[in-house]
């Protein structure tokens, strides 16, 4: 079973702006479901409670259209690493995957479809993904003691479109005064 790289799974905890679906209202509803099926499925004492998987891994169903991620990852895997794109770039589901105009949810939105690769940005997605695994399997993985895998969030943080890092005057090297000093010496010393 070929393993998804590590950085797959890194837990980003700056990144938790995809939460803005989770609406208070929502994890309300959610938690009280999740405690009724728990309550309903695990009777006090009950040795069997433990091997009951919680409710969210049987909640989505197996990815149909992987090309880039590993074909074995379950639903929730994908989920989870998607979670963290969207978070990485600081984006929505569906800045990626297209609406399908008939499955409309209960919010009167338009569901959307995953496996759909009609939007571009999915394919921009997958390439910079193959980018960030090469990047870790054969440059960072070489790094003798490497334990920091490049992940979107390197590059993105939180941006669509990564921002130019400039480098302030007053943190060159050698700095402003730093440099006024050598010369300084340096004509002192002719
Ligand atoms: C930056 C683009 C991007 C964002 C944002 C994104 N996805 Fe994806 N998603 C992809 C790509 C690319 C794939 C296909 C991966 C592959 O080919 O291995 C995918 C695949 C999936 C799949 C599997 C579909 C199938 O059946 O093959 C699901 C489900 C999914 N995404 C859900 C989500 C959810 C939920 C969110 C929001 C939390 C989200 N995605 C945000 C790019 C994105
Ligand atoms: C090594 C740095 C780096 C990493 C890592 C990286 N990206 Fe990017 N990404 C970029 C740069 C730079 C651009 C802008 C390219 C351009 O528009 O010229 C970009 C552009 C994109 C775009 C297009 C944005 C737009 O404006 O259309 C998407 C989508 C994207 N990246 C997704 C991802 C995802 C998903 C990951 C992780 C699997 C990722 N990137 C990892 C550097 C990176």
């Amino acid at each position: 079973m070929k393993t998804p790289p590590p950085f797959s799974y890194e837990v980003d905890h700056l990144n938790t702006k995809w939460k803005y679906r989770l609406t208070g209202f929502a994890t309300m509803i959610v938690s009280v479901v999740v405690a009724a099926t728990v309550t309903a499925q695990a009777p006090a004492g009950s040795q069997a409670a433990a091997t009951i998987p919680p409710p969210s891994s049987r909640s989505y169903p197996a990815p149909q259209n992987l090309k880039v991620l590993p074909k074995d990852m379950t639903g929730q895997q994908v989920h989870d690493i998607m979670k963290q794109w969207a978070g990485a770039l600081g984006v929505q589901c569906g800045s990626c995957h297209a609406d399908d105009p008939d499955n409309i949810g209960p919010d009167g939105h338009p569901q959307l479809k995953f496996a759909d690769d009609s939007k571009p940005m999915k394919g921009i997605a997958r390439t910079m993904y193959t980018m960030t695994d090469e990047i870790n399997s054969n440059y960072i993985a070489k790094v003798e003691g490497s334990g920091v895998p490049v992940t979107c969030g390197t590059c993105h943080r939180g941006h669509l479109g990564p921002e130019p890092f400039t480098v302030e005057p007053k943190d060159a090297f050698p700095s402003p005064l730093e440099a006024a000093e050598t010369k300084e010496k340096s004509l002192a010393s002719q």
